[in-house]
């Protein structure tokens, strides 16, 4: 609403990036570049172009519910904007890359019911206040030229993010955090390659550090109740893959402890075992 003058690009990638395209075809022209919808979302696309006449590309850098991310920040063509809500603040990002990023803080960063929207400058200038009417709370400079204070922000959430924020910092910051999230992903995922009846459900090479999706190979499907009955005796819920996916999720965002990964590790081992 903000931004679509002419023509939009989009790269398909999930759910989420399918519904900000959807909404973004009320505006004007939208271009999908490239979609995974045809394998269920399971990878990142390559190789597509982005027209040059596009006032903006936008991506969804993590794919929450199928467990896929655009690790890089890439070179485009044209503005960059990207949906960042599942793996902001998880990895030091060239943000001069990007135009505008904006997400939920829900994942990485705070409780729900805040979130934040980064714009460049030289972006901004660019709203398109001469190509429809933008409702003042909807226009990003409206936020901007009231200091996050147009309508009464919510306090306990910005607040939770400011502590969060203290917390990163303490720890080691950005490149420590990523070196975290890369231990902890990397300990999942060799579980489940080394397993001999788990299978990762995302492309070796578009693996997300920040949602880790996976399934019971087909003669074992049956028992993914058991296997979610087993983790909840140890006390670890909210399992259960996205029913889009089916199978099981496990989000290892900034929060989740090595423990909690190697206590999955741990319950994926004996179940295993087991049968
Ligand atoms: C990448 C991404 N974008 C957008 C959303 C939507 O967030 P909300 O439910 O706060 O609108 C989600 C929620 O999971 C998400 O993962």
């Amino acid at each position: 609403m903000n931004f679509l003058k002419t023509k939009s690009a989009y790269l398909d990638t999930g759910v989420w990036a399918n519904k900000a395209m959807k909404e973004a075809k009320g505006f004007g022209e939208t271009i999908c570049v490239a979609s995974s919808k045809d394998k269920n979302y399971t990878y990142i696309p390559k190789g597509y172009v982005i027209p040059s006449d596009a006032d903006y590309f936008h991506i969804t850098t993590n794919n929450t519910i199928y467990g896929t991310e655009i690790r890089y920040d890439m070179d485009s063509p044209v503005s960059l904007i990207a949906d960042m809500s599942s793996d902001f603040l998880s990895r030091p990002t060239d943000i001069s890359k990007y135009d505008m990023v904006y997400g939920g803080a829900q994942k990485n960063i705070g409780p729900a019911g805040a979130t934040f929207v980064l714009i460049k400058e030289s972006f901004l200038s660019k709203i398109a206040t001469e190509t429809r009417h933008i409702p003042t709370m909807f226009n990003y400079k409206t936020h901007i030229e009231n200091d996050s204070m147009f309508n009464t922000p919510p306090v306990m959430p910005i607040f939770t993010i400011k502590e969060t924020l203290k917390w990163l910092k303490s720890i080691g910051g950005l490149k420590k955090m990523e070196a975290m999230n890369i231990e902890k992903a990397g300990i999942l995922y060799n579980a489940i390659d080394s397993s001999s009846i788990f299978v990762g459900t995302a492309e070796a090479e578009s693996r997300s550090l920040m949602n880790i999706c996976f399934v019971l190979k087909p003669e074992y499907t049956e028992k993914e109740n058991d296997f979610l009955d087993l983790c909840k005796a140890k006390g670890m819920s909210g399992l259960k893959g996205h029913r889009s996916v089916g199978g099981f999720r496990a989000s290892t965002y900034n929060a989740l402890p090595m423990e909690s990964v190697l206590a999955l590790v741990e319950a994926m081992k004996e179940f295993e075992k087991s049968l």
